[in-house]
């Protein structure tokens, strides 16, 4: 605790007063320059009502450019009956606030030195801790991705004997989300949702899953519920939770006749929309064991001829003016680049590194 110092201020005026504030004994320092404003204050200024009640008091307060603090304690007699007041005015020396200001500026300063060192010295540290976590997390995203893509693999070749169809359909997809304009989160569950879209079919028995000739209603009726057993797999991940958008919407058609729930228009999600005509783009342009691709005109005309009942017409018209690169770039190729090119995709939405995961899948 800091001791007050005579250069601290000193008392210009004290003096006794009965309850009625008459001056019955009193003092004052006529060598002080501001007696007369003191006196003033005291005799004049000063809310004596309001002090009475106070009893006791204690205020600092500015006259003119000097600082005071007006000050009173009660007397009491012998019966500890109020008899007066004993008050005195304390005027604080303009040196006093020098030296705190001074004061002040030199423990500011002392704490910014003293962070500042704490953070020189801890910088290395943090940042070492921080270049781990970050480490980590990119590891993560890594296993993460290898999941996914091994998964979603494994239900493709299992399917049709070859994965080429789910990574050209997630880059015809991605394209198409890229020139809508849809957000990188919106893509990085549409990525995720592509992958994945048939993972459900895990849950399809043989006999029916690879089945060559037509399925019968009942079959037909369990083939659907792939998008069900889908949905229960991925909706377990909170990871993989933005994948639901497409795995469990898939199928639906922008009219209402799709299956599951028979959602239409914009109650489909605007990533699933976008999935469906990919899907489909695909599979009409690709050979498979049961029938040979499509050529690009009669690919185009069977989406043309599907516009506004399975797929969304304004998505559909964008989709148009980008098909015939699309076509021409990846249609019917097994070779790697459709691999190479959905590496460079999953490393600009998930992060370098994840390139490396894809390649698992094969
Ligand atoms: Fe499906």
């Amino acid at each position: 605790m800091s001791k007050v110092r005579p250069t601290d201020g000193h008392f210009v005026s004290a003096r006794i007063v009965d309850l009625g504030f008459h001056e019955v004994a009193g003092l004052s320092d006529p060598t002080y320059a501001r007696i007369k404003a003191v006196n003033d204050y005291m005799l004049k200024d000063r809310n004596l009502a309001e002090l009475r009640k106070q009893g006791a008091w204690n205020k600092m307060r500015r006259l003119g450019d000097a600082v005071i603090i007006d000050m009173g304690y009660p007397l009491r007699n012998s019966s500890d009956v109020p008899v007066g007041y004993m008050e005195g005015v304390y005027v604080i020396s303009p040196t006093f606030f020098s030296r705190a200001y001074k004061s002040a500026i030199f423990t500011a300063l002392t704490v910014a030195g003293i962070v500042l060192l704490t953070t020189i010295i801890l910088y290395p540290s943090i940042n070492s801790l921080l270049s781990r976590v970050s480490g980590l997390s990119t590891n993560l995203l890594h296993a993460n991705m290898d999941i996914l893509s091994v998964l979603g693999s494994a239900v493709a070749k299992r399917d049709s004997d070859t994965d080429i169809h789910n990574y050209r359909v997630t880059i015809y997809a991605v394209r198409l989300a890229e020139e809508l304009g849809l957000s990188e989160n919106e893509i990085r569950s549409l990525i995720k949702g592509a992958l994945l879209h048939d993972v459900g079919k895990i849950g399809i028995r043989d006999s029916i899953l690879l089945k060559p000739s037509r399925l019968t209603p009942e079959e037909l009726k369990e083939m659907n519920e792939h998008v069900r057993h889908g949905m229960d797999i991925v909706s377990g991940s909170v990871w993989l939770s933005d994948a639901t958008q497409v795995v469990g919407n898939h199928h639906e058609k922008f009219d209402g006749s799709g299956y599951l729930e028979k959602r239409s228009n914009g109650d489909i999600p605007k990533v699933a929309r976008i999935f469906a005509i990919a899907d489909v783009f695909d599979a009409l342009s690709s050979k498979r064991p049961y029938k040979d691709a499509m050529g690009y005109e009669e690919t185009m005309r069977n989406l043309i001829g599907s516009k506004g009942s399975h797929f969304d017409p304004d998505i559909l018209d964008v989709f148009i003016k980008i098909a015939p690169v699309l076509y021409e770039t990846y249609a019917n190729r097994d070779d790697d680049k459709p691999r190479d090119d959905l590496k460079q995709i999953n490393d600009r939405y998930f992060g370098p590194g994840v390139v490396g995961d894809i390649s698992l899948a094969r």
